[in-house]
């Protein structure tokens, strides 16, 4: 199972991508946990110790060089465009209860496009876990999908769009599923997250009718004390078992 997670800022995705890991792994499955925001916040989500100390590929710069054969931060100098990758979640990644984290960190070099070392890295190990890894592997990503090249996202099974009551986080919705279509990729969910009842969920249903609902988590200010207190997210809230059950269901269908 490959999901990438996406949606308008704050709406809940590292929340749900974090809940989804946990469940994943309470059933047994393997999970590799990819933190795809430049704002890392997955590990600390996940309940990871010191996840502030975790170094994001990105910074790891002797692996770079090694592997690309040129130092980060060099543009146009040659490098290898395929480095290799797949032992990094094992060797470079911090694992607990059955989840392995990899933070990806930020490429900081402009343009669309932009290839250098670090990008190239990145982009080829994001493209491994997708494409040939066994675990059922969550990304937390950024509102869009400037993260999945086309080879990437033709392997995601589905891409989990997270909304909240709001008009904002419905167009920023909209906007999304535009941007996976041009890169190929159409199987979109919606997850709707800060529920207060059934008229938030019929206005986020009749406002998104092009969108398969795949589920929904209630609104709990316990959600909000856990983050505030720098403790990981929880299942153990009224109908959250029950949501992210229904959703993991729809997902293997
Ligand atoms: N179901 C919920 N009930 C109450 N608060 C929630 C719920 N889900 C998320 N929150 C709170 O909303 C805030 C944003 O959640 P989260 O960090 O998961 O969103 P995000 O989309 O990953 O944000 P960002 O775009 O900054 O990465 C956090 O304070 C979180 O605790
Ligand atoms: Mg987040």
């Amino acid at each position: 199972m490959k999901i990438a997670v996406s949606g308008k800022g704050g709406v809940g995705k590292t929340t749900l991508a974090a809940i989804l890991c946990l469940e994943l792994s309470r059933r047994g499955l393997k999970v590799l946990a990819v933190d795809a925001d430049p704002v890392a916040g997955l590990g600390a989500a996940l309940g990871f110790p010191d996840p502030e100390k975790i170094k994001p590929i990105s910074e790891m710069k002797d692996l770079i060089a090694e592997r690309t054969g040129a130092k980060p931060g060099s543009i146009g100098g040659y490098f290898r465009l395929n480095p290799r990758v797949d032992d990094i979640p094992e060797n470079f990644c911090r694992e607990q209860n059955g989840i392995r984290l990899v933070v990806m960190g930020t490429v900081k070099a402009g343009g669309a496009g932009c290839i250098c070392p670090e990008s190239a890295l990145l982009r080829a190990l994001l493209q491994h876990l997708i494409l040939e890894r066994d675990e059922a592997v969550i990304v937390d990503m950024e509102a869009g999908v400037e993260h999945l090249g086309r080879a990437t996202a033709g392997s995601v099974d589905r891409m989990l769009v997270v909304v909240e009551p709001g008009q904002r986080s419905l167009a920023a919705a909209r906007m999304i599923r535009k941007l996976a279509a041009d890169i190929g990729l159409s199987r979109i969910g919606i997850v709707a997250n800060k529920v207060r009842g059934e008229s938030d969920l019929a206005v986020i249903k009749n406002s998104l009718p092009e969108f398969e609902l795949l589920g929904w988590l209630p609104l709990n200010t316990a959600v909000i004390e856990a983050d505030l207190a720098g403790r990981p997210v929880s299942l153990d809230l009224p109908g959250f078992r029950e949501q992210v059950g229904s959703i993991m269901d729809k997902l293997g269908k």
